[in-house]
């Protein structure tokens, strides 16, 4: 592999052109280089570690940006990393917004205020658990768009976004006075795919949208290869293990600065899975050995803030993200300190740089308030709510009505006839089927089950089906991800097509305008029907608060005309946060959408978040899962062999392909001896041997999995992700071997082999070390 192009001394001439040109109409600010040294950082020529702290502008309230810049500070970090949301800028093709919370730029002035430099990532792809990775859903208009590839459509779009985010940021750029240190290219792209092409193309976006300062590239640290060019830096990103990191990357990076683009302090939470606190201990291990080591590092996150409104995306297969993005963060959802947050702050201050003054004290806490708890009962249903709707002969996914977000109703007439099945490609993400106004069945994604039996009909009926989508997945292949009815879409009995009426689409986009317009009356039981209801509390002292949701079902909120965000009751959130400047002194109005219903309609503003009670009992699916029994008894297994010990992802391949819908592991016992087994991540082999698409893999069986200890629920295993995992139960029960997990890949599939990612932790339990692997139609009973 060609070793990369030494980036040092390049910088000094490239700055002193482009702050010529850019000085012509900016304040003089004082002038510093930045470089990638032979084995520092450097500004002004001396070496810079890099202590970095992710926070994402648009997670975080404008009016609270300062104060979170200043606990970053507090915490020890000397640079913020930034991501931009390519869709919060560009939400309508060629429409760009860059004002109010949308505007970076000011927030990179206030972070250079607080002292602090900023390391830039702005995508176009970042992933982040944001709404569709941060790509716009416009471009899902195209049906058969390539995204994240050289596909003409999307590097256009893409260009034409960078072009914008250079005339925004280019003037913050250290070579013009700013704090930006460097661009990151593309989001770990080696997860994705291996076209150094694209990412070339996308390097050269950003050079041509004006950015001189070092570009660079990030990646876990089994995919640093995957799409590797020698013209881009790289920095590699992981939660544990820094040493075999670093590794990893020296055989990449042969010399330069050591950098861990993302070092996890925590981890995201989904829906119905337990909340993450993350490992403080190891954590604090691993960036002490950082700092020893003279590494830099970005925390992820330092603070993670909230995905209001829309924004929170879901991982895949299909794991919808909380709203809260707290993340078990040093500096928790409502910028308060933590003891992670003293802990990492007394460690740094004991590895600062010769001549770095002592870290500053956290800025005040925001104050806080709570407010008293009312019940709510007006209530707009939303099938008597309807906006025009759109005609047509057959039913199409959200994009193709320009509907970015939100709910719709699909209605159609059946004639009289026989029971007969209504099934679609694919229903994203819930879809409840009515026929004359009656329940008769229920799509869930998460179990991908896209069918539904229509009972028979003594004259003509007229079926509706609601669809409810969360948001898009930000992560693999999945990204691709319409919303809504996905074709095919037939109604069929004995095997026949019935043919239906006209269709009629409803959007409900839960805009203003349709919120504005909503017709309410008082009731006073519980909707079982999707529907809106609106009320108002009283608030006597203006201070940050906790909305507690937990009486309430599945749905979004709004107070005073703010989204702040999805809510769902089988947790683990079970409150949103509402930050002070969205609420006013006395009465504030409340909307709350509510799709399957309320145990009560109340509410009440409380001190503390709740971010760790699962109620899996109020699955209004019965079950995250359909778990199935398992029948291998009689079963020869395809393959029996060792895993190797150490971390490293590990391909098996078979003598022959095999075919089959369900792989089962079977793991026989451990590598250290104890009960516990655990996976970070596992692909499956097609007959080319190549990986493949998580897209229609559910998990058929699993003997046991953490679930409230940790989160160490099976789906962990096929999320792409390598720093969570499945683990086997040992909080509650401790069930010695053999361990089971069957995979259903949806389809039948020619399979030629398996990569087994280990947990990555290496101190930790649940590296397999013997196992069978069994693969066949009928390994699990339903
Ligand atoms: C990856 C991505 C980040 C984020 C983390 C998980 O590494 O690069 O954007 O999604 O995972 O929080």
């Amino acid at each position: 592999m060609k070793r990369m192009k030494p980036f040092f001394g390049l910088i000094v001439l490239a700055s002193m052109i482009v702050s010529m040109s850019f000085s012509s109409c900016q304040p003089a600010k004082p002038k510093h280089t930045f470089e990638i040294g032979k084995d520092d950082f450097l500004i002004d020529g001396q070496p810079f570690q890099i202590r970095c702290g992710e926070m994402h502008f648009a997670r975080v309230p404008k009016e609270y940006w300062r104060h979170r810049l200043q606990m970053t500070k507090a915490l020890g970090m000397n640079t913020i990393c930034a991501y931009l949301f390519w869709n919060y800028h560009e939400r309508t093709p060629g429409e760009f917004t860059w004002e109010g919370q949308a505007d970076v730029a000011e927030f990179c002035e206030m972070a250079q205020e607080e002292g602090l430099w900023v390391i830039l990532r702005p995508g176009p792809y970042a992933c982040a658990e944001w709404e569709m990775g941060g790509l716009p859903w416009w471009l899902l208009k195209y049906d058969d768009i390539a995204l994240r590839s050289t596909d003409p459509r999307y590097v256009e779009a893409s260009q034409r976004y960078l072009k914008e985010v250079g005339r925004v940021l280019g003037p913050q750029q250290i070579t013009n006075g700013g704090p930006i240190l460097m661009v990151q290219v593309e989001n770990e792209y080696g997860f994705y795919s291996d076209d150094a092409e694209y990412m070339g193309v996308m390097r050269q976006a950003i050079l041509d949208a004006g950015f001189n300062v070092p570009l660079f590239s990030c990646n876990p640290k089994h995919t640093l290869k995957r799409g590797y060019r020698d013209d881009l830096f790289p920095v590699v990103n992981f939660g544990a293990d820094p040493a075999d990191g670093f590794a990893k990357l020296r055989e990449i990076l042969p010399e330069g600065p050591l950098m861990c683009g993302e070092f996890y302090s925590g981890w995201f939470d989904t829906w119905g899975t337990p909340h993450t606190f993350g490992n403080t201990e190891a954590y604090l291990r691993d960036m002490e050995y950082m700092l020893k080591e003279g590494a830099s590092f970005s925390i992820y996150m330092a603070h993670g803030g909230t995905s209001f409104g829309f924004w929170g995306g879901a991982d895949r297969p299909f794991k919808p993200d909380c709203s809260s993005y707290d993340y078990g963060a040093p500096i928790s959802e409502a910028g308060l300190t933590t003891p992670k947050f003293f802990e990492t702050q007394e460690l740094i201050s004991r590895y600062l740089m010769p001549g770095e003054e002592a870290l500053p004290e956290p800025p005040a806490p925001m104050p806080s308030t709570t407010f008293e708890k009312v019940t709510l009962s007006q209530f707009a249903p939303l099938f008597d709510n309807l906006p025009e709707p759109v005609v047509g002969d057959e039913p199409k996914n959200m994009e193709y009505y320009d509907q970015a977000r939100g709910s719709m109703v699909y209605r159609t007439t059946l004639s009289a006839g026989p029971a007969c099945t209504f099934s679609v490609g694919a229903a994203n993400d819930f879809a409840w089927v009515y026929v004359d106004g009656e329940e008769v069945g229920l799509m869930d994604r998460r179990k991908r089950n896209y069918s539904v039996t229509i009972p028979a009909r003594e004259q003509e009926s007229t079926v509706e089906i609601f669809v409810h989508a969360m948001g898009r997945i930000n992560f693999g292949k999945e990204v691709h991800d319409r919303k809504g009815l996905n074709a095919p879409v037939t109604f069929k009995s004995n095997g026949q097509e019935i043919k239906t009426g006209q269709w009629e689409i409803f959007n409900l986009d839960y805009n203003d305008q349709m919120l504005a317009g909503l017709k309410y009356s008082e009731r006073t039981e519980p909707n079982t029907k999707p529907g809106i209801w609106k009320g108002s509390f009283t608030v006597d002292k203006l201070g940050d608060t906790y909305l507690d949701v937990s009486t309430w079902g599945k749905g979004v909120v709004w107070v005073n005309g703010h989204a702040l965000g999805r809510y769902w009751n089988i947790g683990p959130t079970q409150t949103m946060f509402i930050p002070a400047p969205w609420l006013k002194k006395g009465e504030n109005e409340i909307l709350i959408l509510d799709i399957v219903g309320p145990q009560a309609m109340t509410i009440e503003g409380v001190e503390t978040p709740v971010l760790d009670q699962l109620k899996p009992e109020n699955d209004f699916s019965g079950t995250r899962r359909n778990q199935g029994e398992l029948q291998i008894k009689e079963k020869q297994p395809v393959l029996k062999a060792s895993f190797k010990p150490g971390g490293e992802a590990q391909t098996v391949k078979f003598d022959k392909t095999v075919k089959g819908r369900l792989f089962c592991l079977e793991a026989l016992n451990a590598m250290n001896g104890d009960r516990y087994a655990a996976i970070a991540e596992f692909d499956i082999l097609d007959a080319k041997g190549k990986a493949i698409s998580h897209e229609n893999w559910t998990i058929a069986y699993v003997s046991s999995e953490e679930s409230s200890g940790e989160n160490g629920i099976a789906e962990n295993a096929i999320d792409g992700q390598t720093f969570n995992f499945w683990h086997t139960s040992w909080s509650i029960t401790q069930p010695e071997y053999p361990h089971h997990l069957v995979i259903d890949l949806g389809v039948e599939t020619e399979i030629s082999g398996f990569v087994y990612v280990p947990r990555m932790d290496d101190k930790a339990p649940g590296r397999i070390k013997d196992y069978q692997v069994f693969i066949g139609n009928d390994l699990v009973k339903k």
